[in-house]
């Protein structure tokens, strides 16, 4: 597929096309990995982030989030869940920190949860840039997948959404994740969709860049508007919901075409502009999905948008509303499988 056909696809509005395009992604996964969906249950370990991104709402400068970083036993107890429930991989996520209490803390994590589970867990790390030091001991400590989206390919447009200094660098942030795959790990990366300025040429050459980067995993979800950040006051550029949540299922769709044996994650973010947002992924070529294992208590802490779903869920009931609806859709849930990505396990 080149570029012209990628825009052609990114591009499609009529139902029946749009409906063709997600029913052909979907043949495409399922005659090449299959029909499964891998759960990872999420555990957002710390909202303290040292970075300031235009467009997220637990950015350094937003003062009225109160900061956690979660126990040893509050971390253990997500895994429990996860683990119990049947669920063959845990990720970690935080905001960016980057010092030797932070890189100890997921260390000591690592191995806690890799003993807990007597290494029948996989353990997929999303904590940002850090030194290829720290990925190198992550890895040694059990960790063998990495989620690092580079947010927007294109250069221009990143510094939008970045402030233009040492700490947001896109250069750096390009240098990490090669340097992860260096480090061994399954490398994901991915972008925000629906972004103000971004056009569907952006988009055409994220997927591109995608498949330069010969990446193993890819999150990609609508970008959503928080009103205490800075990208705020450039709503009125966004397309609406439903053509986000479209340009969204479009991308993932497209990208399955293009790299058929790729991990894809269906986002919690499209789950804000539909109820189901995540299972029409899924039908559309993805086979990831990531429910949320944080305490109840510290999610209204970790909105990196607003209308993030599941504030007021128990861990519980999203997880079995969403475990019907897949199997609802005749689609399998790989219970107690790490679910690598075939691209990168061959
Ligand atoms: N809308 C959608 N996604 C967002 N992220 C951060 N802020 C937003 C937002 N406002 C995404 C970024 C980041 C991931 C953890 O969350 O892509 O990499
Ligand atoms: Fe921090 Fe990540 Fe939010 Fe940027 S997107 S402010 S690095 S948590």
């Amino acid at each position: 597929m080149n570029r012209n056909e990628i825009i052609e696809r990114l591009s499609l509005s009529e139902p029946d096309s749009l409906a063709a395009l997600y029913a052909e992604a979907n043949e495409i996964k399922t005659s090449t990995i299959g029909n499964k969906v891998y759960l990872r249950g999420l555990i957002e370990c710390s909202n303290i982030c040292n970075k300031n991104c235009y467009y997220c709402g637990i950015r350094r400068d937003n003062q009225t989030v109160s900061r956690y970083l979660l126990s040893d036993e509050e971390v253990l107890s997500a895994v429990d869940f996860a683990w119990k429930n049947r669920y063959g991989s845990v990720v970690l996520q935080s905001g960016e920190q980057q010092s030797a209490h932070f890189t100890n803390y997921i260390t000591r994590l690592l191995h806690q949860i890799k003993e807990y589970t007597n290494n029948e867990v996989g353990i997929t790390l999303s904590c940002g840039e850090q030194t290829g030091a720290t990925y190198k001991e992550w890895f040694k400590a059990g960790a063998h997948r990495y989620l690092l989206r580079i947010e927007t390919s294109n250069k221009v447009l990143y510094y939008k959404l970045h402030p233009n200094d040492d700490k947001h660098s896109f250069d750096n942030r390009l240098a990490a994740i090669r340097q992860l795959r260096i480090e061994g790990y399954q490398v994901g990366t991915g972008v925000m969709i629906g972004l103000p300025f971004q056009t569907v040429d952006h988009l055409a050459d994220d997927l591109l860049f995608f498949r330069s980067m010969d990446i193993d995993m890819a999150g990609m979800g609508p970008y959503l508007e928080h009103s205490q950040t800075p990208l705020y006051q450039f709503r009125h550029l966004l397309l609406p919901p439903d053509k986000r949540l479209e340009l969204a299922l479009k991308m993932v769709a497209t990208l399955r075409l293009l790299m058929p044996d790729i991990n894809i994650a269906a986002t919690t973010a499209l789950q804000v502009l539909h109820p189901e947002g995540r299972e029409m992924a899924v039908s559309a070529g993805a086979n990831i999905i990531m429910p949320n294992m944080t305490l109840p208590k510290f999610r209204p802490e970790y909105l990196i948008y607003e209308h993030k779903p599941g504030i007021n869920d128990d861990a519980d009931i999203s997880k079995s509303k969403l475990e019907q609806n897949l199997q609802n859709a005749g689609i399998d849930i790989g219970y107690n499988e790490w679910g690598d990505s075939r691209h990168f396990t061959g």
